[in-house]
Order: structure tokens, then C-alpha cells, then sequence
């Protein structure tokens, strides 16, 4: 089959597109306003997209239902800063409460149940329970074409300026071991999966 994702004539049910690019990490955001008020949520659009610095991005798309933009996209804006945290099968209910919509101001983490507690270098704490949490500098703002123009599309960049790695997740070879963390990833749908096993191939020379 064919379709194009612009005319939505793809004939099944749900356009697959998102189901497709799998599958894709998932980035779980917390950052501060400017009271310092907590906010966490997931964005499955997210990767890191270089090396040195490293930097990651997210991508926060739309509004929420009172018109206003999301707020980790206003509080990385205002604060400069932001953490990744490493959403896994063994916090994958609590990730999944975070994503609710709540008014600004409220802390995801608290209606979660989790526990924060500070960065090293950013004014953003990080979830004591994510074995790994990636502290970012804010690098900037890019707007993405939209077909709506009141749903925004946005990409925040940041430099991840300190990395958190719980020992346990580290082998006697000096290696992260990531089974062991189990980290979630976003299929399509409401569907996900976990790394739970790897294999190795090695570049041609
Ligand atoms: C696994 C998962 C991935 C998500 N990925 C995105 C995403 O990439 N972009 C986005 O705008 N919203 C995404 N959402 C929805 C946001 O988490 C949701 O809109 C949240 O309320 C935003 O919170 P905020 O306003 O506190 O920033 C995702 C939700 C889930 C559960």
C-alpha cells in the first residue's frame, strides 16, 4: 500500500505513520518555572542528535486543552535548563501518570508518587528512581513547519551538560549494561516496548 500522510488516505483506521518510526526512545522531561515549581512529562519525540557536545532534543507539539503551550516547553524556556530522565519498565505506570494534563503549576511527579531530588548542575531536579538522568543546558528553540497554525511544533535543543548512571547498571568491564535498566520505548498506538536484550555487529573497516 501507499498513502499520503498530508490527505490521511491511508484507508486504515488510525494513519500508521507513528507507528512506524519505532522505536523511539522516550525522553522524560523535568524542568522548573520561574517559582521553581516542579514539572515532569514524557515526550517520545526525542533522541540525541550529536555527539560533541552531546546534545538531545525533545519535541513538544500542540497546546494543551486551555490554549496554552506545554509547560516544559515554557519552563525550559524560562529556566534554561532541563533533565532527562530515563523512563523504564519498572516506572512505567508512574511515566505514564505524568502525561496527564494538568493546570501549570502542578508538580507530575508528586501525582505520581515520585521523588525528586537534585541536579548537580541544573536548577531541574531529576526522579531518584530513573537509574539515568542526563542534566541539560536549554540551547534553543526551533519552529517547525505546522499544518495548524495554532498547534505549534517545536523542538528544544539542549546540551547535556552532566550524566547520572545508577551503578547497578554498570558491568566489571566498564560497560553500562542497559538490560538491566529496561529502558521503554513508544510503538504506535498505545503500545510500547522494553530493551530487555541486545546483540552486537561490528562496523566494515
Ligand atoms: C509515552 C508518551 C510520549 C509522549 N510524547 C510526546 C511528544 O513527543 N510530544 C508531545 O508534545 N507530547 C507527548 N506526549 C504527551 C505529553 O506528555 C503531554 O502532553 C503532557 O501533558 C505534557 O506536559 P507539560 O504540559 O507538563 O509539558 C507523550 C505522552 C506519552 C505518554
Amino acid at each position: 500500500m501507499f498513502y499520503e500522510p498530508r490527505l490521511q488516505n491511508s484507508g486504515l483506521t488510525i494513519d500508521p505513520l507513528k507507528a512506524l518510526v519505532v522505536p523511539r526512545p522516550i525522553g522524560w522531561i523535568s524542568s522548573v518555572d520561574l517559582e521553581g515549581r516542579v514539572n515532569l512529562a514524557p515526550f517520545s519525540f526525542f533522541n540525541m542528535v550529536a555527539d560533541s557536545p552531546p546534545i538531545v532534543l525533545f519535541a513538544p507539539s500542540g497546546r494543551k486543552a486551555n490554549g496554552e503551550i506545554k509547560d516544559s516547553r515554557r519552563n525550559v524556556e524560562a529556566s534554561g535548563a532541563f533533565v532527562v530522565n530515563m523512563a523504564t519498565w519498572d516506572l512505567r505506570e508512574q511515566m505514564n501518570a505524568t502525561s496527564g494534563q494538568f493546570p501549570a503549576g502542578v508538580n507530575e511527579a508528586d501525582v505520581a508518587g515520585l521523588e525528586m531530588v537534585p541536579s548537580r548542575i541544573v536548577n531541574a531536579p531529576r526522579v531518584a528512581a530513573s537509574p539515568v538522568a542526563l542534566e541539560c543546558r536549554y540551547l534553543q528553540t526551533v519552529s517547525l513547519p505546522t499544518l495548524d497554525p495554532d498547534q505549534p511544533n517545536d523542538v528544544i535543543f539542549g546540551d547535556v551538560v552532566g550524566v547520572h548512571i545508577d551503578e547497578k547498571l554498570i558491568t566489571p568491564e566498564g560497560r553500562v549494561d542497559i538490560t538491566i535498566a529496561k529502558p521503554l520505548a513508544r510503538l504506535g498506538y498505545s503500545l510500547y516496548t522494553a530493551v530487555t536484550e541486545t546483540f552486537a555487529m561490528r562496523r566494515p573497516q
